[in-house]
């Protein structure tokens, strides 16, 4: 079903519009600071208290290091971008918001739940933005009032400095809720790449499977660490992080997830998640969120 009711963007240089991130895990934490960081009003909502608060201690630090690096926020004061933000967990806040930015669990079951709970929420208007490495926008859409008013929004990590937004266009989505997508990627001072809707997209679906191979080269020992592995595609091909890196900072939950979805959706073994990934999300090593994935951090960032 379709509704007529179009919602109109603002440039957030004008009038701050209020925008609602739901998940504040990796990825939420970096589309609230970017967000809040563009002048939108941002509603972050997790159905964890004390993730809420990680997440804003994240944003935090993550605004004093961009500002002591020279980053395009250092003219701002992070306390002032961090007032723009609302952490919640009543998702019946969502009625004050026209547009929300969905970055829950890599997991269908969660995803579906979630969206209709907030079906019941939201005003018919509301546009969805799924920030999904791997789920079909078109499954998700299924489960709402107004397929038409979901669309693909995948935005990668560290979203802050990522310059891209990948949009995926569902089989309903209506050319409107793309207009607003591609406004709220240019507030972000972003650009947008549209795509037609598969599992894993285009980006996922060449990472995941990027990314597990190199962790099968590792656990068969053809290269000897993480390190090596990193450092030979860094330096023979110029990319600025290895795949294993990437895994850290992606999450290796996440990773195994989308390797799943992949996995299962194409029925094809080349997506089967290696057996080192699992043993790691198994050992409740998740790379950065964690301290420690193929590599240890200084501390956690969730
Ligand atoms: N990590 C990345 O680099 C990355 C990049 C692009 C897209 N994504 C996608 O973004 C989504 C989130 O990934 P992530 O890595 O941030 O995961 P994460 O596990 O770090 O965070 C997920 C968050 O969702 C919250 N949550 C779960 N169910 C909820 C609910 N019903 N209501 C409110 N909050 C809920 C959890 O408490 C948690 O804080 C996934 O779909 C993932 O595929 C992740």
């Amino acid at each position: 079903m379709a509704n007529g009711k179009q919602i109109e963007m603002r440039d957030p240089a004008d009038t701050p519009m209020l925008i609602a991130t739901v998940g504040a895990g990796t990825i939420g934490t970096g589309v609230a600071q970017a967000l809040a960081a563009a002048n939108y009003r941002v509603l972050l909502l997790d159905r964890s208290e004390v993730q809420l608060g990680r997440a804003l201690r994240n944003i935090r630090r993550g605004l004093r290091t961009e500002r002591l690096l020279g980053g395009c926020t250092r003219a701002l004061d992070p306390e002032e971008i961090l007032r723009r933000i609302e952490p919640i967990t009543d998702p019946k806040q969502l009625a004050r918001t026209p547009v929300v930015i969905e970055n829950v669990t890599e997991n269908w079951t969660i995803k579906e739940k979630l969206y209709r709970e907030m079906a019941k929420f939201t005003e018919p208007e509301t546009v969805f933005c799924a920030n999904t490495s791997t789920i079909p926008i078109t499954r998700i859409a299924s489960v709402t009032r107004y397929p038409d008013r979901v669309i693909g929004f995948h935005l990668t990590n560290p979203v802050p400095l990522m310059p891209a937004v990948e949009l995926v266009r569902g089989h309903h989505t209506s050319p409107s809720t793309i207009r607003v997508a591609r406004q709220l990627v240019s507030g972000l001072g972003k650009h947008a790449i549209l795509v037609e809707d598969s599992p894993g997209f285009v980006t996922s679906r060449v990472m995941m499977l990027a990314i597990n191979e190199a962790i099968s080269l590792l656990q068969e020992g053809v290269v000897s660490t993480p390190l090596e592995a990193d450092r030979l595609l860094k330096t023979c091909f110029g990319h600025k992080m290895g795949l294993l890196e990437t895994a850290d900072l992606i999450g290796l939950d996440t990773v195994l997830d989308s390797s799943e979805e992949l996995f299962r959706s194409f029925n094809d073994d080349k997506y089967r998640p290696s057996p080192l990934l699992r043993r790691l999300v198994a050992a409740k090593l998740l790379g950065r969120k964690s301290g420690q994935g193929f590599y240890r951090y200084y501390e956690a960032s969730s």
